[in-house]
């Protein structure tokens, strides 16, 4: 609104050709009354709109250069760059530098000099930046030292246009980013299921069917000896082996679904669980399970005890700790895990850095999982000092 009142009020300026052959003498132009009379000729007029248009076509092509998805960022930042000298009044003197991000790109003959006109930008992620365009010699005044009114619009639009076009592309690596991790979580979470019901199928065939060939050697002897030393000693082994399956199989239940989960809640399913594992890895280990009142959907529970599972397989896996805790704890916003050993740490950040294909997926589960929940997810560690996994599960209202 500005610019157009500017704009109308502007008397028009000298005859292109005039000026900038004054210009590039070194002279200045005193801005007569004379000059002011050519100024309304039909030469000043043409001048005026061959500005307009130079001006609209730098918007035009840059605005098409921004819809390019596939081009790398800094070129198409170069390229627009490279726009910007031909659609400003003295173009044989004109550079321009856009600086974002840490990345710089001048055109050719940049240098800062007296004549400068600048534009600063913030995108809303937070990332400062700034359009500058110099004029490398001296040249008439006009409304910002040599610089037209609408050349200040035209700095401030393409500013602006970097801010959305940066905005934009670094939305669009993040959902591509983000794709990828779910299409690798997806394949790794299929192939887990392969391979559990492979081990299934083991166990099953191995395992149980071992043991009921078993009883049935041992049911045969029973049917086929008098003798009841040999009758007891059959059956003593019985017992035991079905002792065995029924153990066996309680455990093959709850590695497939923690039904406890369903029957004892999830505290009691997390005390458990964690026990078990550390009396098996002969490791100290500290649980903290207060029982959660209300507030957690069945899928949230699930995800809560897969996080407990994939946590402490972690640190039996890869932490080599002498102590392993692990706290759950209702808190006023839900529910709030945490998962500490004292062994050799790693680096988080290079782990949750996806790209691809690839196999170590727990941790990247556990954050997806959160995620899916609205919840928040914070892992520290620290090379031999330990690792502490962090996590909040906001409660659910309509539970
Ligand atoms: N508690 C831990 N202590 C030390 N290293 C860990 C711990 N948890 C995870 N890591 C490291 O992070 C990597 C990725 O873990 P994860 O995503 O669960 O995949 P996986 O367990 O299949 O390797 C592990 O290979 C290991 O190097
Ligand atoms: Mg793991």
């Amino acid at each position: 609104m500005n610019s157009s009142k500017r704009r109308s009020k502007r008397l028009p300026r000298p005859v292109e050709r005039g000026a900038r052959s004054a210009a590039g003498a070194g002279l200045k132009k005193p801005r007569t009354e004379k000059a002011e009379t050519i100024h309304s000729t039909r030469g000043g007029v043409a001048h005026l709109l061959v500005e307009r248009v130079k001006e609209l076509s730098a918007l035009h092509r840059t605005v098409r250069l921004m819809q390019d998805n596939v081009k790398p960022v800094s070129s198409v930042l170069r390229e627009i760059v490279s726009l910007i000298p031909p659609a400003w009044q003295y173009p044989e003197v004109t550079e321009a530098c856009l600086t974002v991000d840490g990345m710089r790109f001048p055109t050719a003959g940049f240098r800062r000099t007296a004549w400068i006109q600048r534009a600063d930008f913030t995108t809303p992620d937070g990332r400062r930046g700034k359009l500058e365009v110099v004029y490398r010699a001296k040249r008439p005044p006009e409304s910002e030292g040599p610089f037209l009114a609408e050349e200040r619009d035209l700095i401030n639009s393409l500013a602006d246009s970097c801010a959305s076009y940066l905005t934009r592309r670094r939305a669009e690596e993040e959902l591509l980013v983000a794709h990828e991790r779910l299409q690798a979580l997806s394949k790794q979470s299929m192939r887990l299921q392969e391979q559990e019901r492979r081990q299934l199928a083991l166990d099953l065939h191995d395992e149980i069917g071992q043991a009921f060939t078993t009883l049935k050697v041992n049911l045969q002897a029973i049917q086929r000896t008098t003798d009841s030393t040999r009758q007891t000693a059959s059956l003593n082994d019985s017992f035991m082996i079905i002792d065995q399956t029924v153990a066996r199989v309680r455990d093959m239940a709850l590695d497939l679904r923690p039904s406890m989960l369903d029957d004892f809640g999830l505290a009691s399913a997390v005390r458990w669980y964690v026990g078990k594992q550390g009396e098996r890895a002969g490791i100290r280990t500290e649980v903290d399970s207060v029982a959660i009142p209300r507030g957690l959907s069945p899928d949230a529970l699930v995800a809560c005890f897969r996080i407990v599972q994939e946590g402490v397989t972690n640190i039996l896996r890869h932490a080599k700790a002498s102590r392993m805790a692990v706290t759950l704890r209702p808190i006023k916003k839900g529910v709030k895990l945490v998962i500490e050993d004292d062994g050799i740490g790693f680096s988080p950040n290079e782990v949750l850095r996806v790209s691809g294909e690839r196999s170590h997926l727990g941790l990247i589960g556990i954050q997806e999982r959160i995620r899916a929940f609205n919840g928040q997810f914070e892992i520290s560690s620290e090379k031999r000092k330990g690792t502490k996994l962090s996590a909040m599960i906001p409660f659910d209202e309509a539970v």
